[in-house]
């Protein structure tokens, strides 16, 4: 069991992106651990939305920063970056050249992108190409993702048996076995909420309603404090589940904790105040020791590098066995 995901570094991360998807990778790395667990960020993938080099240098590194503070351990996973494996773009092209058309005009992401009138580049449209390279090169059997991306990795399954079945004699679809390629399946993360954010959207960094992951004490205090409720006053009882302060709390809360304040929104006599404050307090509680750990990383900028480092030569070692089967079945090696 190999399990694989990639993080594309765009954005500072939200309580959206940390509940939705940072917080199980890293309580993934204990439970999977026989194959070894591959978490690399996906700078190649970010160029397409990231056009200012020293933006995208920054972002990578604060990747690997915030994965770090929150209790990634490297001595249980490997974490690099995907731009260090050249090997990945040389199987992209491999790939690419028994990537049907129709099946590339098929992809959300893709058919999202233009429906909104971005502008499609040969990166937006080869996308998948490329995510299917990075799950295949390291042998992945379980990559675990976000609903929006069980499409490609269901993709990247079907690129690797038609390349098995191009190039590899006695491949078994039904099984695998027998390829250059291993198929991986989808891993979907249960559970995965869409948390809301301060106006009640789904939190999004292009809605500008996020509650930033490592903010500081004034971003947190203004932005819990600035969460849309509607004008119910003190005495009126409430509804949690309408509540946008109650859908956010709520997932720092244990049972018994989500029970008790239930009962107080029904009971009335609490304002919004009181579930507000109190979200600022569990944000301080569950993130002052990453943030602060971050802060620390961030002077030591010479680990995370040697971090990345030792990840990249892990990662070359794993992805150049397989590169060497491929180009092997399809004779791009002399031998
Ligand atoms: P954004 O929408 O802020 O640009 P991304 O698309 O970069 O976020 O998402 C990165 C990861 O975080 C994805 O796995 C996505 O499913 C998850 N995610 C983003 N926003 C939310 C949210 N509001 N609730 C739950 N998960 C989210
Ligand atoms: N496309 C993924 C996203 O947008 C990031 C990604 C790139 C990825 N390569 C991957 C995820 C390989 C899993 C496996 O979130």
């Amino acid at each position: 069991m190999r399990v694989l995901s990639g993080l594309k570094p765009t954005n500072r991360p939200h309580l959206g992106n940390y509940f939705g998807a940072m917080r199980q990778f890293v309580s993934m790395q204990s439970a999977h651990q026989t194959g070894g667990n591959f978490y690399f960020i996906a700078n190649l993938h970010a160029l397409d939305q990231v056009r200012n080099a020293d933006e995208l240098r920054e972002l990578t590194t604060g990747v690997a920063l915030d994965y770090l503070a929150l209790g990634l351990d490297p001595s249980n996973s490997t974490l690099f970056v995907q731009s260090d494996v050249p090997e990945v773009s040389e199987l992209m092209w491999i790939l690419g050249a028994v990537t049907p058309m129709a099946l590339l005009e098929r992809m959300h992401a893709y058919k999202d992108a233009t429906a909104k009138g971005r502008e499609a580049d040969f990166g937006l449209f080869a996308y998948p190409v490329l995510m299917a390279a990075d799950i295949l090169l390291y042998a992945s059997t379980h990559v675990p993702v976000g609903q929006d991306q069980k499409q490609h990795v269901e993709f990247t399954r079907d690129l690797a048996v038609k390349f098995n079945m191009t190039y590899c004699k006695g491949f078994d679809p039904q099984t695998g076995a027998g390829g250059a390629l291993t198929l991986p399946e989808p891993y979907i993360l249960e559970d995965v909420a869409v948390v809301p954010g301060t106006d009640g959207q789904k939190m999004s960094k292009s809605y500008n309603n996020g509650i930033p992951l490592f903010g500081t004490d004034k971003e947190w205090e203004k932005t819990t404090s600035r969460i849309v409720t509607d004008s119910k006053g003190v005495e009126e009882p409430k509804d949690p589940a309408t509540c946008n302060v109650f859908q956010i709390l709520k997932l720092f809360l244990n049972d018994a904790e989500r029970a008790e304040m239930e009962a107080r929104y029904r009971a009335g006599g609490m304002g919004y105040g009181v579930p507000k404050k109190m979200l600022l307090a569990k944000i301080h509680e569950r993130f002052d020791g990453p943030r602060a750990k971050r802060d620390d990383l961030a002077k030591n900028l010479d680990h995370v590098r040697k971090v990345l480092d030792d990840g990249a030569k892990v990662a070359r070692a794993n992805g150049r066995a397989t590169l060497d089967a491929v180009q092997r079945a399809c004779g791009v090696s002399r031998s």
